[in-house]
């Protein structure tokens, strides 16, 4: 049966973390996957989420099935944080949101959805993009395209690139956007290119699909981190949301997120929920109650959330200090070139632009993993390995 199944490559950033689970150097470093790790390396679990847990153990909460949108209460407390205390459009009841698994799974019925009702069936994604967006797209029977997005010359925003690309998207069309903290390039649109961009698509008539995998992430503040999302919204946009809890709370193998969709009425958005429910129950039937219960207990509790926007802005304030650390750790090695990208860019990732030659060096010489794209991971980086890095980064690079 199946003498004919071929041997897969393996996946481009969780095979990162295969192959270092394997090498014995002890001063090996992992900066493939993005996983917070604390000062000494170590996985980090929430204040919040801790006591939250501990809370729902102490309930004795049943196991019975959830609903095809999750948890009850879930999913209004997360749109809260994607679209603020104060949507109006939430007000308006114009918004359908369900919990979906983490930020993959939301992709991955947003895509399901367009694929059934956006006649275009037509996606386009910035380039680079978070690896896994190209196959989540595809396997939803979407035709995807790219639009250009990072530009090597100036290690930033390709504005120009990227508003004469979409002045070529046919109208009817989805982009995808990252919302913020872009996954792998750790740059972002400024706030007035996302206000053009904002303009542009809406005289395009391009339907925007935003990925927040990182709120709190980039600025340390998960309202700012939703400027752009809000500002879309602000100007009439219909929106498609993608929303992971994976980072920001650190619940990554609990798989929580949430997906949502902006309507024009409250009519509407019942009818587009009735549709999301026939696509999630035949491929999860429902998703599940713990991580959700968890991270509702955390939004809606004050004195959770309190603790929980902290420890946010710790890890964000902690890889800030880690691109400091790394930029003038590779100064002290004697480099020369310019690594200004390092503190510049936002968010968990830096685009560190060595090349795959000098990614193999790096993985083979100095036991540093990172994706061949030379995305390193800052929340890999502490104190205790940050001059190693260095020096490994500079041997590569003089
Ligand atoms: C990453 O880009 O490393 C994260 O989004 C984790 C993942 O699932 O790939």
């Amino acid at each position: 049966w199946f003498r004919n199944v071929p041997l897969a490559p393996a996946d481009p950033i969780l095979g990162v973390t295969e192959a270092f689970k394997k090498d014995t150097n002890p001063n090996k470093i992992n900066l493939g996957v993005g996983a917070y790790r604390d000062d000494q390396g170590k996985p980090f679990v929430l204040r919040a989420v801790r006591e939250a847990e501990q809370q729902i153990i102490d309930a004795k909460m049943d196991k019975e099935y959830s609903t095809i949108t999750g948890v009850p209460e879930f999913a209004p407390l997360a749109a809260k944080l994607a679209f603020g205390d104060n949507s109006e459009v939430i007000r308006d009841g114009r918004v359908f949101t369900t919990q979906s698994i983490s930020g993959t799974g939301a992709l991955r019925i947003g895509g399901q959805f367009v694929e059934k009702f956006i006649p275009s069936k037509t996606l386009f994604y910035p380039t680079p993009t978070w690896a896994n967006h190209l196959p989540v797209f595809r396997n939803s029977g979407l035709s995807i395209q790219p639009y250009r997005y990072y530009n090597q010359e100036t290690l930033g925003f390709d504005v120009e690139g990227a508003l004469e690309d979409i002045s070529k998207m046919p109208e009817g069309s989805v982009i995808l956007l990252h919302a913020c903290a872009h996954n792998p390039t750790g740059v972002d649109p400024t706030k007035e290119q996302w206000k053009k961009l904002s303009q542009v698509l809406k005289e395009r008539k391009i339907l925007p699909f935003f990925d927040m995998a990182y709120q709190g992430f980039a600025s340390g503040d998960v309202d700012d981190d939703a400027f752009a999302l809000r500002h879309f919204i602000e100007q009439g946009h219909n929106v498609l949301v993608a929303q992971s809890f994976a980072k920001n709370m650190g619940l990554y193998g609990e798989r929580v997120g949430a997906f949502s969709i902006v309507c024009d009425s409250a009519e509407e958005a019942i009818r587009v929920g009735s549709q999301m429910r026939i696509i999630i129950r035949p491929m999860i039937s429902m998703p599940p109650l713990h991580g959700a219960r968890i991270a509702s207990r955390i939004l809606s509790n004050p004195e959770l959330k309190k603790s929980w926007l902290e420890d946010v802005k710790l890890m964000a304030d902690r890889i800030k200090s880690m691109r400091t650390a790394l930029k003038d750790g590779l100064k002290a090695e004697g480099s020369t070139l310019n690594w200004d990208h390092i503190t510049n860019q936002i968010g968990m990732f830096c685009f560190t632009g060595i090349n795959e030659k000098q990614v193999q060096k790096l993985i083979k010489e100095h036991s540093v993993y990172l994706t061949n794209d030379g995305r390193i991971s800052i929340s890999g980086i502490n104190t205790g390995n940050v001059a190693y890095l260095a020096k490994a980064l500079h041997d590569v690079t003089k």
